[in-house]
């Protein structure tokens, strides 16, 4: 299949690359810059935001778009309204006047209409977009992702160092980490299922992880069997991050704690029909 994959550069976007490629597929990646391609892929360069996509739909069975940030830079317009549905709108508007049919799209799972988080909302608008066009696509939802270098669990990793580690509230938030290589292999089947197109899915791992068993699991990686915890009350956290977010290095933005304070697992295992056994969470983060 020709595919027109989208955030290819990205932590997720370089193994669906290679899984892509590995399956066969004639790839073209649109991106700002080539770092982080493989050459089998094709460099289509170009701003997602502004670039012309038709001439790229015409050569395009599937888009594969996986564009998103985690947090908002307004000075360089890269906000979560326009990374996630704005950018999704453009993609869908020029897929339907090229007669793309196909679109596998990276939502988030706690996606949901009235989420707390902006980043949850605009992930929602923009599921919404693809429901309202004319396109047959696959939504996937998935937890936490890990393995080959997450930002996520490398911040984890470097405050596990630390003589005692503060995390945001309690600590029971629930995880349900999902590796990084079965998202990528899944995404690279899909592109070939004659089923599952009009569905969503919400993607977890194999285990549950509350924020502090998260924490234990990657200290005792690192050979540290006991790490001194530090609950830090949400309230503070919230009151500093409302003063701090836009200040240069400030760990955390207001979006990011509402997320780390909402459960974030599934029941759903429709997604075992294609990776059967999902790859628990070990060492490789
Ligand atoms: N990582 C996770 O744990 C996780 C969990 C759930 C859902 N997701 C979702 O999965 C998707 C991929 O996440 P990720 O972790 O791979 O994020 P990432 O590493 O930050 O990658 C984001 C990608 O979007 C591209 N992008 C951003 N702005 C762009 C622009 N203006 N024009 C063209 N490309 C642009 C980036 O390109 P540049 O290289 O040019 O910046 C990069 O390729 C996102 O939709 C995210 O919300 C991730």
């Amino acid at each position: 299949m020709r595919v027109l994959l989208t955030g290819g550069t990205g932590y997720v976007g370089q193994a669906v690359q290679k899984a892509l490629v590995l399956h066969g597929h004639d790839v073209s990646v649109l991106a700002r810059h080539k770092r982080n391609l493989i050459p089998e892929v094709l460099f289509e360069p170009g701003d997602i935001r502004s670039v012309d996509l038709n001439p790229l739909m015409a050569r395009t069975d599937t888009v594969i778009n996986l564009v998103g940030i985690i947090e908002e830079h307004p000075a360089t317009g890269q906000t979560f309204d326009t990374m996630h549905y704005k950018v999704t709108k453009r993609l869908v508007e020029s897929m339907v006047q090229n007669g793309v049919k196909r679109l596998i799209h990276m939502s988030a799972l706690g996606t949901r209409p009235g989420a707390q988080s902006r980043y949850h909302r605009t992930k929602w608008k923009a599921e919404e977009c693809i429901h309202d066009m004319n396109v047959e696509s696959i939504i996937l939802r998935p937890s936490l992702l890990f393995g080959g270098g997450s930002s996520f669990f490398i911040m984890i990793k470097n405050q596990c160092r630390l003589p005692v580690v503060p995390i945001p509230g309690d600590g029971s938030t629930l995880f349900q980490p999902v590796a990084r290589s079965d998202v990528a292999e899944l995404i690279a089947r899909l592109v070939t299922t004659e089923q599952s197109w009009g569905q969503t899915w919400e993607i977890g791992g194999p285990k549950r992880f509350s924020l502090n068993a998260l924490y234990r699991h990657v200290a005792a990686s690192m050979g540290r069997q006991h790490l001194p915890l530090f609950h830090v009350p949400l309230a503070l956290m919230f009151t500093a991050a409302r003063f701090g977010e836009n200040l240069p290095g400030f760990p955390v933005t207001i979006d990011q704690l509402t997320m780390l304070n909402e459960p974030n697992v599934t029941d759903d295992t429709r997604w075992h029909e294609i990776i059967a056994e999902p790859t628990p969470l070990a060492n490789d983060f």
